[in-house]
Order: C-alpha cells, then sequence, then structure tokens
C-alpha cells in the first residue's frame, strides 16, 4: 500500500509505525478522556508540519481561547504567536459560535483554509461542534459534505479531536468514525499505581495491520515509544566513569540517578526485580553500568550471574564498555558452576558441590581481596535464582542477608538480580533492600521504575550514541 502519499506527524515515534504518516487529504480522529494529550498531539502535528515541511496550519477550537493556547504551546516551545505573525499559522476561535450557525462556521473553516493555503488542520472538537447541531442527520451529513470537501478537494490533512467523556473508552460512535482515514485513541491508566499513557491506533488507511499500541510521554511534549529496539555500536568506546556523590554511588548513567534521586546510596542493598518477557540485554543495561562505573575506575566486581549468563558472555559485555583484558582479569570474579570441558580463567572462579556457607565465604574472600589489592569499594551482583534454584530459598535468602550486612560493613554495594516467578522471595528481599526498582514490559516498551524509592514509571531505551551501550529512561507524566 504504498502507494497513498503520506503526511508526517513529526510525532516521535509515531510516523514510523504508520507508514511514514497520515495519509495526504485524510480525516483523522483523534480520541481520548480529558487530559491524555489531545491538544499537545495536534499542535505537534501542525508545529512539525509549518517548521519542517512547510505545510501552513490551522486550529480550529471551540474548547480553548487563543491566549490559552499560545501561551500553553509557548511552555513546550512552539512558538505558534510567531508563526501567525508570518502568516504560517492561524488560530479560530470558534468559542463564541453561534448555535445553529454551523455552516456559517464550517464556512469559515474552509475560508481560512482557502486564504492561507493550509494543508494541515485541527478542529478541536467535534464533540462541541455536534453539540451544535441538536443531532439531526442532515446536520451530519452537512459535517461529512464539508469535511470532505476540506480533506479531499483543498488537500488538507485534517485531525478531528473526539473528546471522550471520563470514565468511557470508546470513540462515540458517530458518522465520524465512518468517514475517519484514521482513528488514535489516546489512554491513561495506572500500572501498580502509577501513570501510565498510551495510544492505539484503530484505524489507518493504508496500513495493513492497525491495532497498534504504544506507551506515550508528555514529557517535554507529545512523544511515543516504538517497541524496545535493541542498537548496533557503531564506534566502540571505552566507557566514561560518572563521579560518585558523598552520599551515593553514581548508577554509571546519570538517567538512572537522576530517577533515583543520586544514585545507589553507599553501603546498601538493591534489588532489580525482573518482569516476565524481559530478555538478557534489557536489564543488562540497568545491571551492567554500574559495572562498568565501577570497573573503569579501578574498582572490582564480584558476579553470580542469573541462569542463562555464563562468563563468556560477561566478558563480551566487559569489552562492550571498552575494559582492556588485564582489567577483566584483574577485576572481575566471576562464580560458575564447574562443567566437563571448562579452560580455567583468571576472573573465572568454579564452584562444585560446595555448601552455601562455603559459596559465599569464597565470595567474601574474593571481595577482600579485590578491596586490599584496589583500596576501594566492591559491588557485587547476585543472581538471587542462581542461589536459589541450588541451595533451595530459604538458604539463599540467609546468603543474601549476609551479603546485605556486608555491603553495610564494607560500604560497599550489592546488587540482587530477581528473575520472575519467586513472588515470596521477591517481598521479602523488598522488605530488606534499599533500594528496589522494578522492570517490566507494556505494548513492547521497557518500563523501569522504583518502588523504593517511589518513582514514575520510565521508558528504557537503548542508547549507544558514545560508543557504548547506556541505558536512557524517559519519565512517563
Ligand atoms: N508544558 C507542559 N508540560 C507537561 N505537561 C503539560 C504541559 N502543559 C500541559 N500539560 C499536561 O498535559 C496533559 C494533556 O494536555 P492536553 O493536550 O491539553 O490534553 P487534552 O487536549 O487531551 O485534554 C494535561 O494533563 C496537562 O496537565
Ligand atoms: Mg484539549
Amino acid at each position: 500500500m504504498s502507494g497513498t502519499s503520506r503526511v508526517p506527524t513529526g510525532i516521535s515515534g509515531l510516523d514510523a509505525v504508520i507508514g511514514g504518516g497520515f495519509p495526504r487529504g485524510g480525516l483523522i480522529v483523534l480520541a481520548g478522556n480529558p487530559g491524555t494529550g489531545k491538544t499537545m498531539f495536534s499542535a505537534s502535528f501542525l508545529y512539525n508540519g509549518i517548521a519542517n515541511y512547510g505545510e501552513r496550519g490551522i486550529y480550529a477550537s471551540f474548547a480553548e481561547s487563543k491566549e490559552t493556547f499560545l501561551s500553553n504551546m509557548l511552555e513546550l516551545g512552539f512558538d505558534f504567536k510567531r508563526l501567525e505573525a508570518e502568516e504560517r499559522f492561524s488560530f479560530l476561535d470558534l468559542m463564541t459560535a453561534k448555535e445553529g450557525a454551523v455552516s456559517t462556521t464550517l464556512e469559515m473553516i474552509i475560508s481560512e483554509v482557502s486564504r492561507i493555503e493550509a494543508k494541515r488542520l485541527v478542529i478541536d472538537s467535534f464533540s462541541a461542534l455536534a453539540q451544535a447541531f441538536r443531532e439531526t442527520y442532515e446536520a451530519r451529513i452537512i459535517l461529512h459534505t464539508i469535511l470532505s470537501r476540506i480533506t479531499k478537494i483543498l488537500g488538507c490533512t485534517t485531525i478531528l479531536i473526539v473528546e471522550v467523556p471520563y470514565g468511557e473508552e470508546r470513540v462515540g460512535l458517530g458518522i465520524e468514525e465512518f468517514v475517519a482515514d484514521g482513528i488514535i485513541l489516546l489512554k491513561r491508566s495506572r500500572l501498580d499505581g502509577r501513570i501510565l499513557r498510551d495510544l492505539e491506533i484503530l484505524k489507518m488507511r493504508g496500513m495493513p495491520t492497525p491495532e497498534t499500541q504504544l506507551v506515550l510521554t508528555l514529557k517535554g511534549g507529545f512523544k511515543a515509544f516504538p517497541p524496545f529496539k535493541v542498537k548496533v555500536i557503531e564506534k566502540p568506546c571505552r566507557f566514561e566513569p560518572r563521579p560518585d556523590t558523598k552520599k551515593f554511588f553514581s548508577t554509571g548513567s546519570q538517567d538512572l540517578d537522576e530517577m533515583l534521586g543520586g544514585g545507589y546510596p553507599r553501603g546498601s542493598l538493591v534489588l532489580i526485580e525482573i518482569g516476565e518477557q524481559i530478555a538478557t540485554l534489557q536489564y543488562h543495561l540497568i545491571s551492567a553500568i554500574t559495572a562498568y562505573n565501577f570497573t573503569t575506575q579501578g574498582r572490582g566486581v564480584i558476579l553470580i550471574p542469573s541462569s542463562g549468563v555464563d562468563h563468556n558472555l560477561i566478558r563480551k559485555k566487559a569489552e562492550e564498555g571498552g575494559l582492556t583484558e588485564d582489567e577483566i582479569n584483574r577485576l572481575l570474579r566471576v562464580y560458575i558452576r564447574k562443567y566437563p570441558g571448562f579452560k580455567p580463567e583468571p576472573f573465572v572462579v568454579t564452584l562444585e558441590g560446595e555448601s552455601i556457607t562455603e559459596y559465599v565465604m569464597s565470595c567474601f574472600n574474593a571481595e577482600y581481596e579485590l578491596m586490599k589489592e584496589t583500596g576501594q569499594p566492591v559491588l557485587r551482583i547476585v543472581g538471587a535464582d542462581t542461589l536459589i534454584d541450588t541451595y533451595g530459598v530459604k538458604e539463599a535468602l540467609s546468603a543474601l542477608r549476609a551479603c546485605a550486612m556486608r555491603a553495610r560493613e564494607t560500604e560497599s554495594l550489592c546488587i540482587i538480580l530477581l528473575k520472575p516467578g519467586y513472588p515470596r522471595v521477591a517481598k521479602i528481599l523488598s522488605a530488606m533492600a534499599d533500594v528496589h526498582l522494578r522492570i517490566t514490559r507494556e505494548h513492547g516498551s521497557v518500563l523501569v521504575y522504583g518502588v523504593k524509592p517511589r518513582t514514575n514509571l520510565h521508558v528504557l531505551e537503548m542508547d549507544v550514541s558514545k560508543g557504548y551501550p547506556i541505558p536512557k529512561l524517559t519519565p512517563i507524566i
């Protein structure tokens, strides 16, 4: 269906999933409860059209005054006032449009579209306009005819906003859905008590599979998130450490430090609870960055990998952060079960048949050696499932408790990774931990949030612009 010419919305994350943009000259219904971002979405569509595609635009509003619109938009960085002075934008204040004079109002819109040769139009909202119709069939026909004139004859791509009352989730069934070339529903809901926003594409002409859902945020403007993408590192570089503060170890990520209000407290236990369907690479974005931040400052890291991760993968990750062979051998200690054919490596400690006490003592000794050698605190990353699956829940928990106490005593840091399927353990560890993060999935996006300290949901993306993998976290507000 590449035949349909598309109008890029310029809205981050959206165009890629709707075949490049809206169908040119199409009528797009944008529906949602109050406060779901319909005005923000529409304003971005107009502003991007004017600023980046030379397409003039009109905002026809039955809902808010010009002053309110202009000042709200200026806060988002959209200077519509300047564009208006340049005759590239026009705001039609129709709040006072008289009931019964619908056709006059619509004629006004048409003549403004013709006058400035607008290629993009927003009508805010159909709901306000429809009230003036007294619900007659004829009136809807008029609306249909006139909207067709604007879109098809004048070639003006139009967003028709539909206000969905609170408590309702459906687009109000009316003529607008039947004549629409596209329908997008904006939603606000809750996930674990935190605000979650998403959009659903219910219909889009020229697109084979609608029903796409994307997570979105209004942070700094309207932004949608395509499903999590693994990015390829083009020019590998060495990780640049982030300095710690008096109270906190930096997590190694600016975004994560900001989300946590500083970083991981010194001497603390951190629980990272991994949800269903979270890939290793995804949670590694959060855990590996802290390991990079320790090792590139000459500090030791002890790792008890989760199932599915071995020393070879860890070596690969370390190399991705730019660590040298010598640093890997000197600063890393990876604990694995011995298997037939295993070739000894300086950074690998093999275990077979030890009791959990011996296991933990071995870790503590390794930690002591690393501390002595580097003169610095050590990071321990423990895949709890490995301990649980080998020694059972009770033994694993007491070992993890010992780890937490040790971290406090030595002012070091202990990160526990907990895979899904251990709800009871999660509760106990959460009570023990100073920091508790959860990683979960929604519509293909990976979400990270703090249980302790409590934070908003954040969308996790992979950033490789610096030559190594960095977690990019955007709050959903
Ligand atoms: N500058 C801003 N930055 C972040 N959020 C904002 C800003 N301005 C308004 N908001 C919030 O964005 C939400 C959506 O606004 P809006 O696009 O007007 O929704 P709708 O048109 O669907 O009612 C509102 O809850 C509002 O509080
Ligand atoms: Mg609005």
